[in-house]
């Protein structure tokens, strides 16, 4: 029996309401998917492979047939190792999508080896979080049309390992650690989320409530890439030693729809989540003037120019 808790048991309906969520052709992402749509949801699927996500939008459709009420599921692709691939994703969403209530920024890689995005930036901090921040800026207008909504950042327990080297966040000066960048990224998740709820404050809009999570040490292919940075065979060996302690990808997907729907969360903000439970996360995650760094650093990576997500107004769907 693996050890873990934390299920999300509210019964809350998504007729009506729309969800996006980033990598969800796999892993917990595609149980999250599943759950939004036994909801009632319309819900896209924003990935990078339209191959993948159609087997698994096949998959979750054939597991629901005999349910009566059910959602809808559209798949987008949105590589988030391209800038230029989330900007068109979201200009569809916005040209087409009437509403946003609900965003998971869910797609994830990890340690992967020594690799960059095609914008340059190393392919952890460059897709765990870049592309999930700008992505979240180029939604927010229409989020804040469709209130009340919930932006959800999926990180992890490794956000308590290492720090954000700002002077360095590509490895151009320093060796390149696999693990130290999925952390790098992981921690910048948090710190996103958390300076996603000030600003939202501080420029009055009310009704986009924000959440980050550790969703669990989950069976999954996150660690797809380990035999290659560690050893040959490193990634069954850990998978047999941690089997007992480890979530299916239902188990590992509650905290996520935990924030994304429950009742009980429903009047909390900028908080970090674990076993569907809010929870510290580490010191440095709760340093405002360092989230603040990352923020102006973000968006000038991104290059959001004179665009102020928090002022824009929306654009409205394109009618035809
Ligand atoms: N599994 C765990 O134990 C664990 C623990 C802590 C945190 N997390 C976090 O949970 C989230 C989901 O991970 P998972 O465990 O479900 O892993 P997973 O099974 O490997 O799923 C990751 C998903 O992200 C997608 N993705 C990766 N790079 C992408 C890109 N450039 N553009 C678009 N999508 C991309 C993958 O798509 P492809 O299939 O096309 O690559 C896949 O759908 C991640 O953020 C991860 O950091 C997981």
């Amino acid at each position: 029996m693996p050890l873990f808790s934390g299920r999300c048991y509210s019964t809350a309906k998504l007729v009506g309401k729309t969800a996006i969520v980033t990598g969800c052709n796999t892993g917990i992402g595609k149980e999250t998917v599943l759950d939004f749509y036994k909801r009632g949801a319309k819900v896209i699927m924003a990935c990078r492979s339209t191959e993948k996500a159609e087997a698994a939008k096949n998959e979750i459709e054939q597991r629901c047939k005999d349910l009566t009420e059910k959602g809808d599921i559209v798949i987008e692709k949105c590589d988030l190792s391209s800038l230029k691939s989330v900007r068109e994703f979201s200009k569809k969403i916005l040209d087409t999508e009437p509403q946003i209530n609900i965003l998971v920024n869910n797609a994830g890689v990890m340690m992967c080896p020594k690799g960059f995005t095609e914008d340059g930036f190393e392919t952890q901090f460059g897709t765990n979080h870049l592309a999930h921040f700008l992505l979240t800026m180029l939604l927010l207008p229409r989020i804040k049309s469709s209130t009340p909504a919930r932006i959800v950042t999926v990180s992890s327990k490794a956000h308590t390992r290492y720090d954000i080297n700002f002077d360095d966040l590509n490895y151009e000066k320093r060796q390149y650690s696999a693990a130290e960048a999925y952390s790098q990224s992981k921690l910048a998740n948090v710190l996103f989320s958390r300076e996603l709820a000030n600003k939202l404050k501080e420029n009055n809009i009310d009704g986009i409530n924000t959440y980050s999570l550790h969703p669990g040490v989950i069976r999954t292919e996150l660690g797809r890439h380990l035999d290659k940075v560690l050893f040959k065979g490193s990634r069954r060996m850990i998978g047999f030693v941690l089997y007992p302690f480890m979530k299916s990808p239902e188990q590992g997907a509650q905290t996520s729809i935990y924030c994304s729907v429950d009742e009980k969360c429903a009047n909390e903000t900028g908080l970090y989540y674990s076993d569907c439970v809010a929870t510290n996360p580490d010191r440095k995650a709760l340093n405002d003037e360092y989230a603040k760094k990352l923020w102006e650093k973000s968006a000038e990576l991104v290059k959001l120019g004179d665009y102020n997500p928090f002022t824009a107004t929306d654009p409205g769907v394109i009618k035809n």
